[in-house]
């Protein structure tokens, strides 16, 4: 079978010298106490998972306030997303998802032939006046990504209350959090505060990003045990992998390398994004571990990514975000980010 040609997929982006800056990874990768974990109980992977998951439920449930009965964990958030979608009502219902946004709402509303309305952004940050504008009775699911990927940016606790205020209690709202960890500005949603007062909140997680398990697949939604039941009721049993249930059992008890990850990651993205902009690009304001850069023409964004690549970093181009005149760049380590500024000075 021929490879696809493009370098998030070939193999070349797992060799060594290659600098993975693409896909949002943590660069500093898992906790040792996952890895040891792994490790520890290798053996097991011939062995099916736990079909309950009731300890990692557990463990989740203490760490967010909330009950086991309320927790969905599955192979990646992505793969809630897709079951979200896939459950939707067959009576002419509409899902919302912002213009620039996680590529997956879409994709999985193509998948199952749903009706998607996309709405448009307000300087790269997600409009919710808009979203709610475009509400019906129709509309069953909004998604909502924030922070933002690609975009970095996030709304803020007031924005969300007054957007949950207005549109109806029977629309599921989708508060996609998989990169919350990451975020500084303490104007961002108290989720679990909204998720009590909103029955109609769905919360996501996942393990790939700041726990660095992204290669294991797992994460978990947060919702009323009423929703929880319905996306069980209706998907194959033993979803998620035991070395999965296992590494993220372990990575629970590691904040400090939550912590870590966090700080690292603002103080890079901190010293980026000024050195980017200084250079003269558009770099947008994030809250994530990753910096989108939007630039007048493709031809100018093609120079950059191709001046990447050839000097072995692999950033991200925007095309199937719906955006072919923008790269998002993922923060690395801290060698990887100077030797992406140093090769983008010499011109
Ligand atoms: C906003 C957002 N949500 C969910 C996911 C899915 O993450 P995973 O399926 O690896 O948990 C991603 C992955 O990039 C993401 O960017």
């Amino acid at each position: 079978m021929k490879k696809k040609e493009s370098p998030l997929y070939v193999n070349l982006a797992y060799e060594s010298e290659m600098n993975r800056l693409a896909q949002n990874e943590n660069p500093y990768g898992a906790s040792n106490l996952a890895k040891e974990a792994v490790l520890e109980n290798i053996n097991k992977m011939s062995l099916y998972p736990d079909v309950i998951l009731m300890e990692l439920k557990e463990k989740l449930a203490k760490k967010h306030g909330v009950s086991p009965q309320e927790i969905i964990v599955s192979n990646g958030s992505g793969a809630i997303i897709d079951h979200l979608v896939n459950c939707m009502p067959h009576n002419g219902e509409n899902m919302i998802v912002p213009e620039l946004t996680f590529v997956a709402y879409k994709l999985c509303a193509a998948i199952y032939r749903k009706e998607c309305r996309l709405v448009p952004m307000e300087n790269y940050s997600i409009n919710l006046h808009k979203i709610a504008d475009n509400c019906d009775k129709k509309t069953h699911l909004v998604f909502l990504s924030n922070p933002n990927n690609p975009t970095g940016t996030i709304f803020s606790h007031d924005e969300i209350v007054e957007f949950l205020d207005r549109i109806s209690s029977k629309t599921l709202v989708v508060l996609d959090e998989a990169y919350k960890e990451y975020v500084t500005d303490v104007s961002f949603p108290r989720s679990i505060e909204l998720y009590n007062k909103y029955p109609n909140i769905i919360i996501l997680h996942s393990f790939s990003k700041i726990y660095g398990l992204a290669g294991l697949r797992i994460g978990y939604g947060i919702a009323r045990t009423s929703v929880i039941e319905e996306l069980e009721k209706n998907r194959l049993p033993f979803m998620v992998g035991t070395l999965a249930n296992i590494a993220a059992l372990a990575a629970l008890d590691d904040m400090e390398h939550v912590s870590e990850s966090a700080r690292k990651n603002a103080k890079g993205r901190e010293i980026l994004f000024q050195e980017l902009s200084g250079m003269g690009y558009n770099v947008i304001p994030s809250q994530g571990n990753f910096l989108f850069i939007s630039f007048a023409t493709t031809e100018d964004r093609n120079k950059m990514y191709d001046t990447l690549l050839a000097n072995k970093i692999v950033v991200r181009k925007m095309e199937s975000f719906g955006d072919n005149r923008a790269l998002r760049i993922s923060l690395g380590r801290t060698a990887a980010n100077i030797r992406m500024l140093d090769c983008l000075k010499i011109k």
